[in-house]
Protein backbone atom coordinates (compact mmCIF):
# COMPACT_ATOMS: atom_id res chain seq x y z
CA UNK A 1 0.00 0.00 0.00
CA UNK A 2 1.57 3.66 -0.96
CA UNK A 3 2.15 5.63 2.40
CA UNK A 4 0.10 9.08 2.84
CA UNK A 5 4.00 10.38 2.31
CA UNK A 6 4.91 9.02 -0.60
CA UNK A 7 1.37 9.83 -1.92
CA UNK A 8 2.25 13.30 -1.63
CA UNK A 9 5.37 12.94 -3.30
CA UNK A 10 4.18 11.12 -6.11
CA UNK A 11 1.59 14.25 -7.03
CA UNK A 12 4.77 16.36 -8.04
CA UNK A 13 3.93 17.14 -11.77
CA UNK A 14 0.89 15.22 -11.75
CA UNK A 15 -1.42 17.29 -9.57
CA UNK A 16 -0.96 20.65 -7.57
CA UNK A 17 -0.81 20.08 -3.47
CA UNK A 18 -3.60 21.90 -1.53
CA UNK A 19 -2.57 22.23 1.70
CA UNK A 20 -4.05 24.67 4.43
CA UNK A 21 -3.35 25.13 8.27
CA UNK A 22 -6.03 24.40 11.10
CA UNK A 23 -5.58 24.77 15.01
CA UNK A 24 -8.76 22.98 15.68
CA UNK A 25 -10.87 20.13 15.08
CA UNK A 26 -14.19 21.76 13.58
CA UNK A 27 -11.96 23.79 11.30
CA UNK A 28 -9.89 20.73 10.18
CA UNK A 29 -13.18 18.70 9.71
CA UNK A 30 -14.48 21.58 7.15
CA UNK A 31 -11.57 22.04 5.02
CA UNK A 32 -10.05 17.92 5.24
CA UNK A 33 -11.97 16.73 2.15
CA UNK A 34 -10.48 19.47 -0.20
CA UNK A 35 -6.92 19.49 1.14
CA UNK A 36 -4.22 17.11 0.49
CA UNK A 37 -1.85 18.31 3.85
CA UNK A 38 -3.18 20.22 6.58
CA UNK A 39 -0.73 21.69 8.78
CA UNK A 40 -0.91 22.72 12.65
CA UNK A 41 1.37 25.26 12.42
CA UNK A 42 2.80 27.64 14.69
CA UNK A 43 1.24 30.55 13.12
CA UNK A 44 -1.06 29.62 15.62
CA UNK A 45 1.21 31.89 18.13
CA UNK A 46 -0.56 35.20 15.83
CA UNK A 47 -3.66 34.47 14.82
CA UNK A 48 -4.87 32.45 17.75
CA UNK A 49 -3.10 33.95 20.69
CA UNK A 50 -2.10 37.36 19.16
CA UNK A 51 2.06 36.69 20.35
CA UNK A 52 4.46 38.99 18.40
CA UNK A 53 6.40 36.04 17.27
CA UNK A 54 6.11 32.49 16.52
CA UNK A 55 9.25 32.30 19.53
CA UNK A 56 6.72 31.89 22.18
CA UNK A 57 4.62 29.11 20.87
CA UNK A 58 5.48 26.32 23.04
CA UNK A 59 5.36 22.54 22.28
CA UNK A 60 2.25 21.73 24.91
CA UNK A 61 0.41 24.45 22.68
CA UNK A 62 1.44 22.78 19.58
CA UNK A 63 0.54 19.28 21.12
CA UNK A 64 -2.69 20.79 22.13
CA UNK A 65 -3.89 22.07 19.44
CA UNK A 66 -2.86 18.86 17.32
CA UNK A 67 -5.02 16.83 19.49
CA UNK A 68 -7.97 18.61 18.58
CA UNK A 69 -7.06 18.53 14.88
CA UNK A 70 -7.04 15.00 14.68
CA UNK A 71 -10.55 14.39 15.50
CA UNK A 72 -10.54 16.34 12.70
CA UNK A 73 -8.84 14.88 10.01
CA UNK A 74 -9.92 11.65 8.00
CA UNK A 75 -8.13 12.42 4.49
CA UNK A 76 -5.25 14.30 4.71
CA UNK A 77 -2.10 14.40 5.46
CA UNK A 78 -1.82 15.56 9.20
CA UNK A 79 1.94 17.69 9.67
CA UNK A 80 2.72 19.57 12.71
CA UNK A 81 5.15 22.56 12.64
CA UNK A 82 8.10 21.64 15.47
CA UNK A 83 8.34 24.95 17.71
CA UNK A 84 11.09 27.36 18.39
CA UNK A 85 13.55 25.91 20.57
CA UNK A 86 12.51 22.45 20.72
CA UNK A 87 15.08 21.27 17.83
CA UNK A 88 18.14 22.46 18.67
CA UNK A 89 20.98 19.46 19.19
CA UNK A 90 19.84 16.39 17.71
CA UNK A 91 18.54 13.99 20.64
CA UNK A 92 16.20 16.95 21.85
CA UNK A 93 14.55 17.21 18.23
CA UNK A 94 14.51 13.65 18.15
CA UNK A 95 12.67 13.41 21.83
CA UNK A 96 10.76 16.40 20.80
CA UNK A 97 9.35 14.78 17.99
CA UNK A 98 8.52 11.38 19.12
CA UNK A 99 6.64 13.21 21.28
CA UNK A 100 4.80 15.38 19.13
CA UNK A 101 4.49 12.13 16.30
CA UNK A 102 3.19 9.66 19.28
CA UNK A 103 0.56 12.06 21.46
CA UNK A 104 -0.66 13.89 18.57
CA UNK A 105 -0.81 10.71 15.49
CA UNK A 106 0.13 13.17 12.93
CA UNK A 107 2.21 11.91 10.10
CA UNK A 108 5.06 13.97 9.95
CA UNK A 109 6.87 17.22 11.67
CA UNK A 110 7.41 20.59 10.13
CA UNK A 111 10.97 22.30 10.86
CA UNK A 112 12.84 25.61 9.47
CA UNK A 113 16.13 25.69 7.93
CA UNK A 114 18.04 24.13 5.67
CA UNK A 115 22.40 23.79 6.02
CA UNK A 116 22.05 25.36 9.75
CA UNK A 117 19.96 22.23 11.11
CA UNK A 118 21.02 19.67 8.62
CA UNK A 119 22.19 17.15 10.61
CA UNK A 120 19.23 17.41 12.96
CA UNK A 121 16.82 16.83 10.06
CA UNK A 122 19.18 13.73 8.89
CA UNK A 123 19.23 11.99 12.59
CA UNK A 124 15.12 12.46 12.35
CA UNK A 125 14.96 10.70 9.25
CA UNK A 126 17.41 8.08 10.05
CA UNK A 127 14.67 7.93 12.85
CA UNK A 128 11.40 7.55 10.97
CA UNK A 129 10.57 11.05 11.87
CA UNK A 130 8.73 12.29 8.48
CA UNK A 131 10.29 15.52 7.94
CA UNK A 132 8.25 18.31 5.98
CA UNK A 133 11.42 21.13 5.52
CA UNK A 134 10.71 25.22 5.05
CA UNK A 135 13.19 28.08 3.57
CA UNK A 136 12.93 31.07 2.21
CA UNK A 137 11.60 33.34 4.93
CA UNK A 138 11.74 31.61 8.33
CA UNK A 139 9.58 33.56 10.63
CA UNK A 140 11.02 31.65 14.25
CA UNK A 141 14.54 32.79 13.34
CA UNK A 142 13.57 36.16 11.23
CA UNK A 143 14.15 40.01 13.01
CA UNK A 144 12.56 42.64 11.89
CA UNK A 145 9.88 43.24 8.67
CA UNK A 146 9.74 39.86 6.30
CA UNK A 147 11.47 40.48 2.80
CA UNK A 148 11.14 38.47 0.32
CA UNK A 149 13.92 36.36 -0.33
CA UNK A 150 16.45 35.16 -3.47
CA UNK A 151 17.16 39.14 -4.56
CA UNK A 152 20.97 38.53 -4.54
CA UNK A 153 23.04 35.51 -6.05
CA UNK A 154 23.93 34.72 -2.40
CA UNK A 155 20.47 34.40 -1.33
CA UNK A 156 19.40 32.53 -4.26
CA UNK A 157 22.29 29.78 -4.30
CA UNK A 158 21.62 29.37 -0.53
CA UNK A 159 18.14 29.00 -0.80
CA UNK A 160 19.00 26.03 -3.55
CA UNK A 161 21.67 24.30 -1.81
CA UNK A 162 19.41 24.22 1.17
CA UNK A 163 16.74 22.95 -1.20
CA UNK A 164 19.33 20.25 -2.35
CA UNK A 165 20.64 19.29 0.90
CA UNK A 166 16.86 19.04 2.54
CA UNK A 167 15.77 16.27 -0.13
CA UNK A 168 19.48 14.45 0.25
CA UNK A 169 18.73 14.16 3.66
CA UNK A 170 15.58 12.54 2.77
CA UNK A 171 12.59 15.31 3.45
CA UNK A 172 9.29 14.45 1.49
CA UNK A 173 8.48 18.30 0.99
CA UNK A 174 9.18 21.71 1.24
CA UNK A 175 7.38 24.77 2.19
CA UNK A 176 9.35 27.95 0.18
CA UNK A 177 7.98 31.20 2.11
CA UNK A 178 8.12 34.45 0.47
CA UNK A 179 11.18 33.08 -2.24
CA UNK A 180 11.03 35.15 -5.67
CA UNK A 181 9.04 33.53 -8.44
CA UNK A 182 11.78 32.48 -10.82
CA UNK A 183 13.97 31.35 -8.22
CA UNK A 184 10.49 28.88 -7.46
CA UNK A 185 10.75 27.76 -10.44
CA UNK A 186 14.44 26.69 -10.37
CA UNK A 187 14.01 25.36 -6.98
CA UNK A 188 11.08 23.00 -8.53
CA UNK A 189 12.94 21.77 -11.48
CA UNK A 190 16.21 20.83 -9.61
CA UNK A 191 14.39 18.69 -6.55
CA UNK A 192 12.35 15.93 -7.28
CA UNK A 193 10.32 16.71 -3.59
CA UNK A 194 7.44 18.65 -3.81
CA UNK A 195 7.39 22.58 -3.31
CA UNK A 196 4.44 24.30 -1.32
CA UNK A 197 4.57 27.87 -1.51
CA UNK A 198 3.46 30.80 0.20
CA UNK A 199 3.82 34.27 -1.11
CA UNK A 200 6.18 32.11 -3.91
CA UNK A 201 4.17 32.54 -6.92
CA UNK A 202 2.62 29.58 -8.94
CA UNK A 203 5.66 28.15 -9.64
CA UNK A 204 5.58 25.61 -6.84
CA UNK A 205 4.05 22.15 -6.86
CA UNK A 206 1.90 23.14 -3.80
CA UNK A 207 0.10 25.98 -1.57
CA UNK A 208 -0.69 26.93 1.61
CA UNK A 209 -2.11 29.77 3.63
CA UNK A 210 -3.05 30.31 6.92
CA UNK A 211 -6.66 29.42 7.07
CA UNK A 212 -7.77 32.37 8.90
CA UNK A 213 -6.32 34.83 6.58
CA UNK A 214 -8.25 32.71 3.52
CA UNK A 215 -11.43 33.20 5.83
CA UNK A 216 -11.24 37.06 6.87
CA UNK A 217 -10.80 36.05 10.37
CA UNK A 218 -7.40 38.10 10.85
CA UNK A 219 -6.29 41.84 9.36
CA UNK A 220 -3.36 40.26 7.91
CA UNK A 221 -2.08 42.73 5.52
CA UNK A 222 0.36 40.43 4.03
CA UNK A 223 1.16 40.68 0.08
CA UNK A 224 0.39 36.66 -0.44
CA UNK A 225 -3.06 36.79 1.61
CA UNK A 226 -6.10 36.29 -0.26
CA UNK A 227 -9.00 36.70 1.67
CA UNK A 228 -11.43 33.81 0.24
CA UNK A 229 -14.66 34.47 2.36
CA UNK A 230 -15.47 37.28 4.91
CA UNK A 231 -16.09 34.63 7.88
CA UNK A 232 -16.21 37.69 10.35
CA UNK A 233 -19.02 39.20 8.97
CA UNK A 234 -20.82 36.19 8.88
CA UNK A 235 -19.75 35.16 12.96
CA UNK A 236 -20.93 39.11 13.45
CA UNK A 237 -23.97 39.12 12.03
CA UNK A 238 -25.16 35.46 13.65
CA UNK A 239 -24.40 36.97 16.51
CA UNK A 240 -26.21 40.12 15.98
CA UNK A 241 -29.23 37.62 15.12
CA UNK A 242 -28.60 35.93 18.47
CA UNK A 243 -28.93 38.82 20.59
CA UNK A 244 -32.08 40.66 18.82
CA UNK A 245 -33.57 37.08 19.18
CA UNK A 246 -32.57 36.65 22.95
CA UNK A 247 -33.28 40.74 24.05
CA UNK A 248 -36.75 40.13 22.04
CA UNK A 249 -37.61 36.43 23.92
CA UNK A 250 -37.93 34.98 20.12
CA UNK A 251 -35.46 32.63 21.52
CA UNK A 252 -35.52 29.87 22.74
CA UNK A 253 -38.67 28.68 21.55
CA UNK A 254 -40.73 25.49 22.93
CA UNK A 255 -38.56 23.89 20.41
CA UNK A 256 -35.06 24.76 21.53
CA UNK A 257 -35.92 24.20 25.84
CA UNK A 258 -36.25 21.23 27.85
O1 LIG B 1 3.11 28.23 10.77
C1 LIG B 1 2.56 28.16 9.67
O2 LIG B 1 1.35 28.27 9.55
C2 LIG B 1 3.43 27.92 8.52
C3 LIG B 1 2.89 28.02 7.15
C4 LIG B 1 1.88 28.94 6.80
C5 LIG B 1 3.79 27.61 6.09
O3 LIG B 1 4.56 27.62 8.68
Amino acid sequence: MISKINKIKSKKNKSIIVCLTAYSKNIAQAIDRHTDIILVGDSLGSTLYNFKSTRSVTLEMMVKHSQSVRQGISNSLMVVDMPYNTYNNPSKALKNCKKVMKSTKCDAVKIEGGLKIIKIIRYLIKNKIPVMGHVGILPQTTRGKFKSKGKSIKERNEIIRDCKLLEEAGAFSIVLECVERKLAMQIRNSIKIPTIGIGSSNNCDGQILVIDDILGLTDSKMKFVKKFIDAKKIITSAAKKFKIDVKSKKFPTKKYSY
